[in-house]
C-alpha cells in the first residue's frame, strides 16, 4: 500500500492550485448516469467527483491518497459542494467493506484489479450504470507508460455478468489513447 500512496501523495502535493477537469467521456456521458449517488473509485483530487457534485450527485470518493483526497475536498467545498472522502487501498480484499449501494460508479484513469470488479458489482444498484475512462494498450505502445495500467482491446466487455455493456469505444487525441466502458447494473 505505501509505495502506491507515497508516490500519489508526492504527485498531488507538488500540483498547482488549479482543479482538475473532468474526462471528456465522463462529461458527454454524465445524462446516462442514474440520478442518485456515485462511486468514484480512485477519484484522485476530483476530475470526476467535482463535476458529479455540480451535477447534483452524492458522491462518495475512494482513493489511496489522502492528499489527494483532501485537495478534491477543498476544491468542492470553493465550488459551493460537498464530496465524502474515503482513504482506502483498493487492491486490498475487501476494499468496499461497509459502504452501502450506489445509484452509479465511475472510474477514470485506473484500472481496477479484477477482485475488485467482483466486489464493486455488489455495490451497484439493479439498474445503475458503471463508466470507466482510461488508458488503453495503444497509449502504452505510444509512450511508454506501464503496459500493466492500460486495458487491451475489449478488455473488459465481459468483465462480470451481472454488467450489460452499453457502449464501448475507443479514441486517441491530445497524446491519450483512451478505452471507455458504458455498463448497465443488471
Ligand atoms: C491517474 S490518477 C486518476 C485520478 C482521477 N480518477 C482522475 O481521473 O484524475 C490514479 C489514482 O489512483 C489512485 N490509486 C493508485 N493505486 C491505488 C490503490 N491501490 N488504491 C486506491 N487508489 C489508488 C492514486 O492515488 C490516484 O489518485
Amino acid at each position: 500500500m505505501s509505495a502506491a500512496r507515497d508516490k500519489w501523495n508526492a504527485r498531488y502535493q507538488s500540483k498547482g492550485a488549479q482543479p482538475p477537469s473532468a474526462p471528456s467521456f465522463l462529461q458527454k456521458h454524465i445524462d446516462s448516469l442514474k440520478p442518485g449517488s456515485v462511486l468514484d473509485i480512485a477519484a484522485g483530487d476530483g476530475a470526476a467527483s467535482l463535476l458529479l457534485a455540480r451535477e447534483g450527485f452524492a458522491v462518495i470518493a475512494l482513493d489511496i491518497s489522502e492528499n489527494g483526497l483532501e485537495r478534491l475536498a477543498a476544491f468542492a467545498k470553493e465550488q459551493g459542494n460537498q464530496v465524502a472522502t474515503q482513504v482506502c487501498d483498493l487492491e486490498q480484499p475487501g476494499a468496499l467493506g461497509g459502504l452501502g449501494q450506489f445509484d452509479n460508479a465511475v472510474i477514470t484513469l485506473y484500472k481496477p484489479v479484477p477482485e475488485l470488479w467482483q466486489e464493486l458489482v455488489e455495490h451497484v444498484v439493479p439498474g445503475g450504470r458503471v463508466l470507466l475512462t482510461t488508458f488503453n494498450v495503444e497509449h502504452h505502445v505510444q509512450t511508454g507508460f506501464s503496459r500493466r495500467f492500460c486495458l487491451e482491446p475489449g478488455e473488459l466487455e465481459a468483465v462480470h455478468p451481472g454488467l450489460e455493456l452499453i457502449e464501448y469505444s475507443s479514441t486517441a487525441s491530445g497524446g491519450n489513447w483512451m478505452d471507455h466502458y458504458l455498463f448497465r447494473r443488471l
